[in-house]
Order: C-alpha cells, then structure tokens, then sequence
C-alpha cells in the first residue's frame, strides 16, 4: 500500500462503490430533481454537463477532499508560477504564461522575464505572418507562398493539425499541410502537387534531434534542391521552430528564419508557442491570439475558480473516480463535429503521454491505475461501429460528447439532427432499456411469445453507462483555445493526484534507441543480440530489401 492508497480520503472513496454500484442513474435522477442543474458548470465558452455520471454528491464531494489533501490548489498556483513541477527534467512547464495577451506582467523564470521572450517571438511571428500574407516575402523566383508544409511529429504536429483541421476551410488563406509520418508515402504525397517556387516548409522540433522530423526535413530540402537548384534559395523557403538553434543551424536553416521556445514549454503543450506558427499562418495572426485567449480565459478558470465549480477539476476527478475506484481503463472522446475529429489524437498524446507513468515523482512504484486509454472519433461515424460496445459490450467506458451549438457549415437539417443523434447517445448509455421495456416494445409488434423470449435478452440495454456533455457556441479559434486547455489542465489535475510527473516522457526513449541500433544492422549488416523474434524478423525484412529479393 501506498500513501495515496492508504489515505483517508482514498479510502472514503473506495467506501463508497458500494453505494455507487447498489444505485444507477436512473434512480440517482429521480431521487434529486435538481441533480442536472446541480451538475452543470461553464467555463469561459463552454458548458459541461457533468450529471450523467455514475456518482452522487456525496462521491463528488469525497473527490474533492481527495483533490484537498493532495493539494491541489498549490499544484495550481505551481504550475502558473513556474515552479520545477517537472522533476525529472528539472523544468518548469508554462505554457499558460504563453497565453496571457500582451498585458501580461513580468514572469521571472531563472533570472529571466518569460512574458518578455514570448512577445518578442510572438512580434516576431507577426511581422514574418505579415510578409507571407501581403507577399512582401517572396519564393526564389518572385511568386508568393501558396503552400505551408509543416514537418513535425507528435507535440510539433498534433495540435497544430487539429487546430487547422477544426476550422473552416474558408478562413484559411493559404494551404497548410502536415507531415509528421517517417513513412514516405506522406511526405511524397504531399509535395507531388506542391510547386517548390511558392512552397514554405517549417521544419518544427523542440529538440530540432528527432529522427522522423529531420528525416522528412532532408527529404524535402532535397526534393527543393532538385528543383530550385541554388542553396541559397533555401533560406526564402525553409524556417524552423525550434529550442536548439545550433542544430537548427546545422541543418542549414538561417538562425534569422528561426522562431524560439523554451525548454519550459512541453511538446504537447507547444502549440501555443511558435510551433502554432502554421496555424497562425493559415489563419492570421488575430485568429492565432483568439486561439491563445480563449486558451487564457480557461487558464483564469482553472486558477482561480473553486475546486467545486472548476472545470477541469471536476473533469479530472471523475475521471480518477472511474479509472481508480470503478475499474474503468479507457476514456472515450466523441465530439460531434467532423472538424473536431483529429483534435482526439491531440488529446490523446496530451493525456496519454503526460499520465502513462508507473512511477511517482520520487521514483516510487505506483499502486494504483494511472493514465487512461484516451480514444474515440467523430459522431455520427462511431454510432455505426464501436459504439455497439458501449451500449452492450462488458466495459464501463466513460465518454465525453463535445457539441457546437451551431453548425460552421449550415446545411438544411444536418445539424438539427446532429444535435439529436448526440443528446440521444447521452440518454441511451444513461437509461438503457430494461427487459420490461423490451417486452413491451415487442409484445407492441405482436411477435409471437417464443420469438420475443429469444430475443430479449439481446434487445436489452443495460444502461448506467456515463458520459460528460460538452457543449460549444461554434468552433472559432476563441472556443478551441478553450477546450484544448481544458483538456490540458484534466491531465494536469490527474498527473497530480497520482503523484506522478506530468511533463516527461521517459517511456518514448527506449523504442528510438532500438529503432538506431536495427537500422543500423538493416543497413550495414552487423549482428546485435536480440530476440530470437526479432532477430527472425529482422532477417526476413533485410532479405525484403536486398536487390536480389522476390519477397
Ligand atoms: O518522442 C516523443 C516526443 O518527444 C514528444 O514528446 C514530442 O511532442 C515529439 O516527440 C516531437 O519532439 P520534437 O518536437 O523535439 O521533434
């Protein structure tokens, strides 16, 4: 046992699935007719009905204590202040100080004013999105850009994807793409159209080390060279983004084309920085402050709104309700905006690569379940395949639907119905449908009585299953801003509670430094010890390659 297992609050609150179990939500409704507006909060732009889940107040207000005692509110006020909550790496993690709006008060982090670096890069940012917008910046041969192609993976691409992904085509002024993949096939697919004469490429990595991002960055010089001819044309369509200048000037990219973070800012928690200079591209540079101001508002939210009434908090807290006292392992995202679809994958690395540790802070094995499997996509899509499995399937599997009241794309009736589609998936997983229900609805289409034996028990729901609903305006830069930090501090709040350190990302490091060690055995021949799995696989995917080979 550990000091979190062992506590009073952890306690309590394994006392109380018992009483969580015996009840359902049915009953839970009818016993309080208050219990929705009891259970809603709103947060900057968005509304969440947090009612559909499998807990009463008294559950509710143990978690809270359980946030009290593991002291919360300081992590809080730790995190904004820049305190090293990043043990591992000995780092702050401010991304919150990269959202503040230009009236921001000094931030002293290590004898330096990070307010002061992030609007000079933000200035900086600005006058560089100005000059490709109006065309003062110019390809080698004297055409504007036409074309922004974004390499980077992970943190240097996610967000930023999902930001362009969500918003309307139509307030985009020039096409952004995004290569992330080391597999070929998406680079080459993304240039076959490109001309290289109006093409920018951002070459964004923190680290400016990461084997996928440079790879793709020397394929796509050369591709450039090979048309352009001359090296001096790289630098009118080559910038980076990254925190490492002296391999940013390695590769060849003038430290002048070059937009700075800090070590400070995560990669999943980057596209606020100069990483989002592709969406500020595409969208402008007003839009790319909307998007950070709406991450800020949800910032003030969380900082100072009471545990109780605190978005995130209470989103946080459920989700550990679930994970850690009623077995559940995965957490589904479901909005209902086709634009929202890649924002999934955005929350998942934020989620999944901040809280899938099995350590504490101090090093100790934890005892208890942390990070949750984050998955999901688009509604209506998933009511047609997976979402069979949330109904009936043997998991409890929490879900949050995300719903913009109103459409970017008005057409005829598709939003109304939309919106139906999501509210009844909502009330289905809540209420199911008993077996005297069921029979009813049968006995209701004259079935004979055997056939309505047999079939009952598949027509029954068992119902009880919980969800959060998310409900948005619209999706504008303001909104998404907010709910990508809302998501943010979730993971926050979780990574806290738990103990462990949200910030680092130990676990990736392994599979890169294997990944070295057999290319170079693909390529030169030599023998490692390994497996004798992998040992076989390698031979097969060597002989694959060889000239000789008719595999
Ligand atoms: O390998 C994981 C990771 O380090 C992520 O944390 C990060 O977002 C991604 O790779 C990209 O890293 P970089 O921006 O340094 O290329």
């Amino acid at each position: 046992m550990s000091r979190l297992t062992e506590s009073p609050a952890w306690n309590t609150l394994q006392n109380d699935v018992a009483r969580i179990r015996a009840t359902s939500l049915r009953a839970l409704f009818a016993a309080d007719p208050d219990r929705y507006p009891r259970m809603t909060v709103s947060a900057g732009p968005l509304f969440l009905d947090y009612s559909k889940n499998l807990l009463d107040h008294e559950t509710l207000s143990h978690l809270l204590a359980l946030a009290e005692q593991e002291q919360l509110p300081q992590a809080i006020r730790h995190l904004f202040n820049g305190a090293t909550v990043n043990r591992s790496e000995g780092r702050a993690a401010l991304h919150t100080a990269l959202r503040q709006g230009d009236d921001a008060p000094p931030l002293w982090l290590h004898g330096q004013d990070v307010s002061l670096s992030i609007h000079q890069v933000l200035a900086q940012m600005t006058e560089f999105v100005e000059q490709v917008h109006s065309g003062t910046w110019q390809g080698y041969s004297g055409h504007s850009i036409t074309d922004v192609v974004n390499i980077g993976i992970g943190g240097s691409d996610l967000g930023p994807a999902a930001v362009m992904a969500a918003l309307p085509a139509d307030w985009v002024s020039l096409r952004v793409h995004y290569v992330s993949n080391v597999d070929g096939a998406q680079l080459s697919r993304t240039l076959k159209p490109l001309n290289p004469e109006t093409t920018l490429f951002i070459v964004a990595s923190k680290t400016f080390t990461t084997q996928e991002t440079l790879l793709n960055a020397h394929s796509a010089r050369t591709w450039f060279m090979e048309r352009a001819k001359d090296p001096a044309h790289i630098a009118r369509h080559f910038v980076a983004l990254s925190t490492n200048a002296t391999a940013v000037a390695q590769f060849g990219i003038d430290t002048r084309n070059m937009f700075a973070f800090w070590d400070w800012v995560g990669g999943r928690y980057s596209l606020w920085s100069a990483i989002g200079l592709s969406i500020a591209l595409g969208i402008g540079m007003d839009k790319f402050r909307s998007l950070l101001a709406g991450a800020h508002a949800m910032d003030s939210h969380f900082r100072d709104a009471p545990l109780a009434e605190n978005m995130p908090v209470l989103m946080g807290l459920i989700g550990i309700w679930y994970l850690n006292f009623m077995g559940a392992q995965t957490q589904a995202i479901l909005p209902y905006d086709q634009g929202l679809e890649r924002l999934v994958a955005h929350i998942q690395q934020v989620s999944m690569e901040s809280t899938g540790k099995s350590v504490t802070q101090e090093g100790k094995p934890v005892d208890y379940a942390t990070g949750a499997i984050i998955w999901g996509g688009a509604g209506t899509n998933g009511q047609h395949a997976y979402y069979q499995l949330l109904h009936q399937g043997t998991f409890l599997i929490p879900a949050d639907f995300i719903l913009p009241l109103h459409s970017r794309y008005p057409l005829g009736d598709h939003h109304r119905i939309l919106s139906a589609n999501v509210l009844a998936q909502g009330e289905a997983l809540m209420r199911g449908k008993t077996a005297e229900e069921v029979k009813e609805e049968l006995a209701g289409q004259n079935l004979p009585p055997e056939q309505i034996q047999t079939l009952l028990p598949h027509k029954i729901f068992p119902g009880n299953r919980p969800c959060n609903t998310l409900l948005l305006n619209q999706v504008d830069p303001y909104t998404l801003g907010a709910l990508v930090a809302l998501y943010e501090h979730r993971t926050f709040v979780q990574g806290t509670l738990w103990g462990i350190d949200t910030f680092d990302q130990w676990g990736v490091e392994l599979g890169k430094q294997l990944a070295r060690t057999i290319d170079a055995e693909l390529k030169d021949h030599p023998s490692a010890v390994h497996d004798p799995s992998t040992t076989g696989l390698i031979e097969r995917v060597r002989s694959a390659m060889s000239p000789s080979s008719s595999f």
